[in-house]
């Protein structure tokens, strides 16, 4: 709900809270005062009052609408007589200070004192008489220049004013004192839902424009405040997200000028070495000269295989390829690599085949480009690090309920547990100075960049002198499960 609709229903409400409790209040008071103060007021006495005063209206507005004259006529009075007596009360009729008439009997001096204290209280409808209150009502006759008169209605009445100031105290009081703590209640759902959430909002804004992306905006307040607070937060992460990206292309960028002059100035040692040694007649025999020539043009091919990673690498890295995923057998593919690097083992004189513990045919979405190039790493590495004679390489298909598992297990040398976590980064090594010639130490890089491109997972598994496990998990494509 918008913050000014609901806060117009919550003022509403305090309004409404408060009328609420000055109506119970009244109710309390009017039933409870008695018992309290002492005097027997009830409801019934209220009641009596509220009757006196309207029969004395009444009787004033048609004592209004008549001429003195006509008041002593024999047939008003009578009926005068008789409504103020309903009424328990008197009324006196007096002209020029002598009274007149009568309903019963009153003496001089009350009359006297009524006329004089009703005279001076203009706009008090009670007065005092001998300790009892009176309510009255009083109508004066300019019957002719100087000559005056006064229908006076007098009638004791049980309760004293005071209890209706008490009562109005008390409903103002109750409804001043309710409203205001309703109002506090309000103010204090404002602070927590809205000034309270802005002044965050407004701190976090400020983080923001200091750089600090790292903390998290939440989402509180209500209304156009939560919404502000979740735009906020999504602001907050597309701004982050494109500076950690504009920080990985910086990266990246460094990363390939200092693997470019580092890791191929080898190579490129080499290569001008074997050049400068051809040019400076070294190489005497063309045997020599071929020999150099063909180590020179191995190095160029090494050298390009190196560039080539790289920029591989720093692509997948930013996410610049894309892939081109093909519903594919996972056992007939598995096949087809054994059968591309079958003749390379057994030419090393090491074995490579394929174990399938599959349940059926089991499909997986690849781009089968690209993760040929992520067995082409592994194998290679398992060629290398295995015994030619009882080397061997063995590749494992098994199946979870829904992923496939890849296993591509050696018999070789092991690696030991502490590199075992970061092989998988770029350029490491086990043992960097046995390998620094062969290879860009990116194959592995790679490979994890790739299957993590299938939204898949590689880790190894490995123990010294028993072998290393490469293990790929790969999500399998749902209409292929269980397929014929
Ligand atoms: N099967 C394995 N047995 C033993 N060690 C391995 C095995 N596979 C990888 N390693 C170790 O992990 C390191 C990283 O492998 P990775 O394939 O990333 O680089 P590389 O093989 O050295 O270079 P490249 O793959 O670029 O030719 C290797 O240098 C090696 O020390
Ligand atoms: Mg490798």
């Amino acid at each position: 709900m918008q913050v000014t609709k609901r806060l117009f229903m919550m003022n509403a409400l305090a309004m409404l809270g408060a009328f609420v409790f000055t109506l119970l209040a009244a109710i309390i008071f009017l039933g409870f005062y008695p018992k309290v103060v002492g005097t027997d007021t009830n409801l019934n006495e209220v009641q009596r009052v509220l009757d006196v005063q309207s029969g004395f209206g009444e009787l004033t507005r048609m004592a209004a609408s008549m001429t003195f004259e006509e008041l002593l006529e024999d047939q008003y009075q009578q009926e005068l007589s008789d409504r103020v007596r309903t009424l328990g009360g008197n009324a006196v009729i007096v002209r020029n200070r002598n009274v007149v008439y009568s309903a019963s009997p009153m003496s001089s001096v009350d009359i006297e004192r009524s006329l004089l204290l009703t005279d001076q209280a203009a706009g008090l409808d009670t007065l005092e008489l001998g300790g009892t209150p009176y309510a009255f009502a009083r109508t004066d006759y300019e019957i002719a220049p100087g000559e005056r008169g006064v229908l006076l209605l007098l009638a004791p009445i049980p309760v004293h004013t005071n209890v209706y100031l008490i009562f109005g105290l008390v409903t103002v009081g109750v409804f001043v004192l309710t409203f205001l703590l309703f109002n506090l209640g309000v103010s204090y759902w404002f602070s927590r839902t809205i000034t309270a959430p802005v002044s965050r909002l407004r701190e976090a804004a400020a983080r923001i424009r200091e750089g600090d992306l790292s903390r998290g905006i939440a989402e509180e307040g209500e209304g156009e405040v939560l919404e502000l607070s979740r735009t906020l937060e999504l602001m907050r992460i597309k701004l982050k997200e494109s500076i950690e990206l504009q920080e990985k292309y910086d990266e990246n960028r460094s990363f390939l000028v200092s693997s470019i002059s580092h890791d191929l100035k080898t190579p490129m040692t080499s290569i001008k070495g074997y050049i400068e040694g051809i040019l400076d007649g070294v190489a005497q025999t063309p045997e020599k000269l071929q020999q150099y020539l063909e180590t020179a043009r191995a190095k160029t091919v090494l050298v390009n295989a190196m560039i080539d990673d790289l920029l591989l690498y720093s692509k997948l890295d930013l996410n610049q390829l894309s892939y081109h995923m093909e519903r594919t057998d996972l056992v007939s593919y598995f096949q087809d690599c054994i059968l591309d690097y079958q003749y390379e083992y057994s030419q090393a004189g090491k074995r490579l085949r394929l174990h399938n513990e599959l349940n059926g045919s089991v499909s997986v979405r690849i781009d089968r480009e690209r993760m040929k190039r992520v067995v082409q790493n592994i194998l290679d590495n398992a060629r290398n690090y295995i015994q030619k004679g009882e080397g061997e390489v063995v590749i494992i298909l098994r199946q979870t309920p829904a992923t496939a598992v890849i296993e591509i297990r050696d018999n070789g040398q092991g690696i030991p547990e502490a590199d075992l976590p970061r092989i998988f980064e770029r350029f490491y090594r086990v043992d960097p100075a046995r390998n620094r010639t062969d290879g860009s130490g990116l194959g592995l890089a790679i490979a994890k960049q790739i299957v993590e491109g299938h939204e898949g997972k590689i880790w190894a598994l490995s123990k010294v002198g028993q072998g290393t496990r490469m293990m790929i998990s790969l999500r399998m494509d749902g209409q292929g499960r269980g397929a014929p």
